[in-house]
């Protein structure tokens, strides 16, 4: 199996001093994402421990959540469940206000997108404070459903929200720290 290999994900995220507000290290997993070889990794890890767990949905966050959690949906065969930003989907919604490392948002999901009962996880690039993490959570289990994990290339531990997620009862699973 390749991921047994070790991989160098933090030589593959470019980090950006001061984007998009001062103090902030931004990072910019569009290297990662560019290189065929990582970007493969990356997927390959995130799916292993839900090879044949017959999930039926990945929920990704807009916007850099919908490149990993469609490639994690198509590698999983299960559906993919858009989780957007405030305003973005047609149909009926229930939505949530978050607070963010450099602001906030508010994000939303059809009230359709899962069936009560369903397997669902949900990924996204990164983690910090994990407000959006658990706002995404929160409309998940408003929905009916139970979240078996959440998925994430790169955790920023000093901001503490794995330990968010965890606290809520949620799995937590991140390729770097
Ligand atoms: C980033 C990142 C996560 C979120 C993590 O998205 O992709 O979704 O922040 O931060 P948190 O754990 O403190 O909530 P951002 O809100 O910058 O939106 P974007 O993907 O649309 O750029
Ligand atoms: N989202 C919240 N904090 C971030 C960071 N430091 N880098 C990239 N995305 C983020």
């Amino acid at each position: 199996d390749m991921t047994s290999e070790p991989f160098d994900y933090a030589a593959a995220i470019r980090t950006i001093p001061d984007y998009p507000a001062k103090g902030v290290m931004f990072r910019d997993i569009t290297t990662l994402l560019g290189n065929p070889r990582a970007f493969r990794r990356t997927i390959d890890e995130l799916v292993q421990p839900w090879a044949g767990a017959k999930i039926d949905k990945v929920a990704g966050i807009e916007a850099r959540g919908f490149i990993i959690g469609g490639a994690v949906a198509h590698q999983l065969s299960a559906g993919f469940v858009p989780i957007r930003k405030k305003g973005k989907l047609p149909f009926e919604t229930i939505g949530m206000d978050y607070a963010l490392e450099y602001g906030q948002d508010r994000i939303e999901i059809h009230v359709d997108a899962v069936e009560k009962g369903e397997r669902v996880i949900l990924v996204d690039d990164l983690i910090a404070t994990g407000g959006t993490a658990e706002a995404a959570i929160k409309l998940l289990h408003e929905t009916g459903v139970k979240v078996e994990a959440a998925c994430f290339i790169v955790d920023l531990p000093a901001l503490g929200g794995a330990d968010k997620l965890r606290a809520l009862g949620v799995a937590v699973r991140t390729l770097v720290a």
